[in-house]
């Protein structure tokens, strides 16, 4: 299938029976020359550079209840937290001493973290590292909400759709929940000037090929400036406790099925792919991802922020899982970038 793969990385698409076939295919000789092309796209673009972008995980309270996630409204098991204004800061000091320059506020939809609120910590962040890229991953809001943040001087918002089928998108969420009010979200953020970033858990519970590729397309449509891709993970205290984890081999094939379509995106080799057993975030990177996301979240919350289970940390020492991260990357000929890192044609903060 290896004109396939040429097809892909000279069109940058394919149509919807090769992608099947190439996320099918058990050709061991395909499945690394897909690897190989799309790296090769990346250090186009990218060079042999990683970037970084330091992760504060600001609130595991949650108003959704998704079958999936740990931090879920009904899992009574975990201990909840949210970052007050000043904690957030000094997670962003932090990491500017250690030369980060996006600070990514990830968290549940926590109904106390109001618009104000954020908007608040944005405009401080903003105020002491003028020189930084905010990231912001909250959730569903308002149009208005966004604009706030946007103005308040959010450069980014990660919002993954999870998946496109809104059949399969109701088996992975409560009735409250659907795709479109969550595509909705994604085309205001676009509007809004946000570099915005989408994607889904591979190897959802009752995901299929057939979804995959809808969400491939989607992504092709929105032309998102990010790319989020993670193998899922069971976590014990949901409904899909007892459901199988996706696997690296899929969620790699689709990084750089991405890559081929979008050369410019930024796609990290996320923390679930580095979860699992197995050299995932390296494997993520010679599969053409370019980002990782270090945890900047106080070391005592991590692992109240259980998305899944057997999540990693890196260090304790945020200092020390840096070091050790250049020294993976320097294994396979890659380097750590401080750059902000902003999608190519990015217009600012205005
Ligand atoms: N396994 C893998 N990823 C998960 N997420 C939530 N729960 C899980 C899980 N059990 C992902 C979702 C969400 C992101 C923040 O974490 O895709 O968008």
């Amino acid at each position: 299938m290896k004109k396939e793969v040429d097809r892909l990385a000279a069109y940058r698409t394919l149509s919807d029976r090769d992608l099947i076939e190439l996320l099918s295919c058990s050709d061991a000789d395909t499945v690394s020359y897909l690897h190989r092309r799309a790296r090769e796209v990346a250090f186009l673009h990218f060079g042999n550079k990683v970037y970084l972008r330091g992760l504060i995980e600001i609130s595991n309270f949650c108003r959704n209840n998704c079958f999936y996630c740990g931090i879920r409204k009904d899992n009574s098991e975990i201990t909840r937290y949210r970052l007050s204004h000043n904690e957030v800061l000094m997670c962003c000091r932090e990491g500017y001493a250690l030369g980060l320059r996006t600070f990514v506020l990830q968290g549940g939809e926590d109904p106390e973290q109001t618009a104000s609120w954020v908007e608040a910590i944005v405009r401080d962040i903003h105020a002491e590292f003028p020189d930084c890229a905010i990231t912001l991953s909250l959730g569903e809001k308002s149009y208005r909400s966004y604009l706030r943040l946007r103005n308040a001087g959010a450069d980014r918002y990660l919002l993954r759709h999870e998946t496109f089928d809104s059949g399969h998108y109701s088996y992975l969420h409560p009735p409250s929940m659907c795709i479109a009010r969550r595509i909705e979200c994604l085309r205001n953020l676009k509007k809004l000037g946000f570099q915005t970033g989408t994607g889904v858990m591979v190897g959802s519970p009752g995901q299929t090929l057939e979804h995959l590729v809808q969400d491939i397309r989607f992504i092709e449509e929105l032309q998102p400036e990010m790319i989020g891709l993670g193998p899922f993970i069971p976590h014990h205290a949901t409904p899909f406790a007892g459901e199988t984890a996706g696997t690296i081999d899929r969620t790699l094939r689709l990084i750089a099925i991405c890559r081929l379509m979008l050369p410019k995106a930024l796609i990290p080799a996320t923390t679930a792919l580095a979860s699992l057993p197995g050299k995932g975030r390296v494997g993520g990177i010679l599969a053409g991802a370019n980002v990782v996301m270090p945890n900047l979240s106080p070391p005592s919350l991590r692992k109240d922020y259980s998305l899944y289970d057997n999540k990693v940390a890196f260090g304790s020492e945020s200092a020390q899982g840096i070091r050790d991260l250049a020294a993976e990357l320097q294994d396979i000929g890659y380097e750590i970038s401080m750059a902000r890192g902003d999608h190519a044609g990015y217009e600012g903060w205005k």
